[in-house]
């Protein structure tokens, strides 16, 4: 069964994520490349992630105007990754426009959004004239997400429940901020394990130190499959 788990490579240079990589399988994991290693590392080390056989998640949280973003959905696509992402708030008009480059490629990667960053609480929200509740502003660019044709957002665990009921079964939930038993929190806040997540109906989960800063990160990645199965 394919692995519903992404290990987040957030490393400064190439030579550190492939010396950690070398020790994994596709079979055990997905993984997510993020700003930091996309701007040291580039598309060449993306493809070659996936020339080794690996879903590669491109988190570049696209946000612009529909022709742009939807021109860098198709640039990722070529590179053959599996996921991609873009922001909720780039509106119903660019994600649908992305989400139209993508069908027109073979096998198109998957498209998901960002809603609400979990890093923004209420007060600053407001700031931007969003006086609905952080949480009823997830929701209200969640249903957004799915109305125009997009396969799922990022959203955190606690999220989850409430978005599987309202955006049914087949809407991706891809959770970060997962801590297995007994890990450091680190700099999380609101954090669940792998179990919880998965009860709470995620579809993927996404971790990052507590597997690459481990000094055993095949024995978490394994019992992480384990408690997501
Ligand atoms: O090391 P850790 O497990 O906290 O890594 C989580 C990963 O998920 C990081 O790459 C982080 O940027 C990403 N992420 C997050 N919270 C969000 C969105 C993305 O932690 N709301």
């Amino acid at each position: 069964m394919s692995s519903k788990l992404i290990i987040a490579l957030d490393y400064p240079t190439a030579e550190q994520a492939l010396h950690f990589v070398k020790n994994l399988s596709p079979e055990c994991c997905k993984l997510k490349v993020g700003f930091e290693l996309f701007v040291a590392a580039g598309p060449d080390f993306v493809k070659r992630l996936v020339d080794q056989g690996y879903d590669v998640f491109l988190d570049l949280k696209f946000h612009d105007i529909p022709n742009t973003v939807a021109s860098a959905c198709r640039s990722a696509a070529n590179l053959g990754v599996w996921m991609m992402n873009v922001h909720a708030s780039g509106s119903d008009k660019m994600m649908a426009a992305a989400k139209q480059a993508l069908l027109q490629i073979d096998s198109p990667a998957k498209l998901i959004a960002v809603t609400v960053l979990t890093s923004m609480d209420k007060e600053q929200l407001a700031l931007s004239n969003v006086t609905l509740a952080p949480e009823e502003q997830v929701k209200s660019l969640a249903q957004l997400t799915q109305k125009s044709g997009l396969d799922g957002v990022v959203c955190s665990a606690q999220e989850a429940k409430m978005l599987r009921e309202t955006l049914g079964k087949d809407f991706l939930l891809v959770t970060p901020g997962i801590r297995p038993q007994g890990a450091d929190i680190g700099d999380q806040s609101r954090v669940m394990t792998p179990a919880a997540a998965s009860k709470a109906g995620v579809s993927y989960i996404v971790v990052g130190r507590p597997i690459t800063q481990s000094a055993n990160p095949l024995d978490v990645i394994d019992q992480i499959n384990i408690d997501m199965s």
